[in-house]
């Protein structure tokens, strides 16, 4: 493994590589860890995207359920548009998969209709499975374009928390799955080329540099005190949820997620059973088992649909990490969030 530099002696207008848990070479840019290709995409996201009062975005750290949160949004804004109950259902999301309805503004480079996004033009997102610009991003909060988080523009951001147990063990899974893509599927995208040379990370490797904070977007716990911390402060901005609220109760938690997006479910919805159908549409199993989940295909049709669907479960790190770990990251944990009132 290459040596890992000390993050606070960096100079955040610069970025450089060093050994880091993501998918290849990563650099650290204003104060959190990046995969070098995507860079010039977080630029061009931070110099020319502007906000709209209209808009919804949707952010989170990596493998804390963004497509999850994707898929649900996606329902609740559209769903005059593509009604959940007809007996003819065509709804995109189940022939689309959710990461090519909401683009990522940060990954223009990794899925097709993120590609398409053209920041210099207004209204550059005019997607035509969408009523409202609904986008997404994984970069932290310090880092979106002025218009973003100006208080002047009442876009709305939702972000979504996973544990930093299973959002560690989703990350090593997933990454080394990418880092170890074979040399046949990367013909078409030099960035992946350049990947291949990286190794599989061990699980020992991979633990000690996210619990060091180098990690793809990370520090893990800057990522999500950043959202949390403006949750507090402007509640109609910020809508904080996690992962394990939206397992344990989905249903207040999708009338939240409605509400706050400014779509709320009415009673007389809810009566027809509107909130069960898009929990259903969403669920890890029915999206997991669709043929454009199973068989699609995304960066350039190197990596596989099928591997942002793993388990889908609360508490899978009790299978992988030891009780040392387990402590370790307590302590951790305890020491970056206690003040925050933000629990783990
Ligand atoms: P696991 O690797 O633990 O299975 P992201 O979308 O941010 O990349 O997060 C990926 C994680 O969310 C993966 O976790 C994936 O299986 C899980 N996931 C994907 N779709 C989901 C869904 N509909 N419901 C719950 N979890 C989902």
């Amino acid at each position: 493994m290459e040596a890992v530099g000390d993050e606070n002696s960096c100079d955040h207008t610069k970025a450089r590589s060093v050994g880091c848990l993501g998918i290849g070479d990563s650099t650290l840019y204003q104060g959190f860890w990046i995969f070098a290709e995507a860079l010039e995409n977080i630029k061009d996201f931070q110099q020319n995207f502007n906000a709209l009062d209209t808009d919804l975005l949707l952010a989170s750290h990596p493998k804390s359920g963004t497509v999850w949160l994707k898929a649900l949004a996606f329902a609740i804004v559209n769903r005059t548009r593509y009604p959940l109950l007809s007996s003819s259902n065509h709804h995109p999301l189940l022939t689309v998969s959710p990461h090519d309805l909401v683009p990522f503004l940060d990954l223009k480079h990794v899925y097709p209709a993120s590609s398409l996004l053209d920041f210099t033009k207004s209204g550059s997102h005019d997607h035509h499975y969408s009523s409202c610009r609904l986008m997404a991003t994984h970069i932290p909060y310090t880092s979106p374009p002025d218009s973003v988080t100006n208080s002047a523009i009442n876009c709305k951001i939702v972000y979504i928390c996973r544990n930093p147990q299973d959002t560690f063990i989703s990350m090593w899974q997933f990454f080394n799955k990418m880092r170890t893509l074979p040399e046949s599927n990367n013909k078409s995208t030099p960035s992946l080329s350049k990947m291949k040379k990286s190794c599989p990370l061990s699980l020992e490797d991979a633990f000690e540099l996210f619990c060091n904070g180098v990690s793809d977007y990370g520090p893990y716990w800057d990522h999500v005190l950043g959202y949390w911390k403006e949750s507090l402060e402007r509640p109609c901005k910020v809508l904080f949820l996690k992962y394990e609220d939206l397992k344990k109760e989905p249903e207040p938690q999708l009338k939240k997620l409605a509400e706050f997006l400014g779509y709320s479910i009415s009673v007389e919805e809810e009566s027809v059973g509107v909130i069960k159908e898009i929990i259903n549409l969403c669920s890890f199993q029915h999206l997991k088992n669709l043929d454009v989940n199973k068989h699609g295909k995304i960066w350039n049709n190197s990596l596989a649909n099928k591997d942002i669907f793993r388990k889908g479960e609360v508490g899978d790190w009790k299978n992988y990490l030891t009780p040392v770990m387990v402590e370790r990251l307590d302590r951790l944990m305890e020491e970056k969030l206690h003040e925050s009132g933000l629990s783990y």
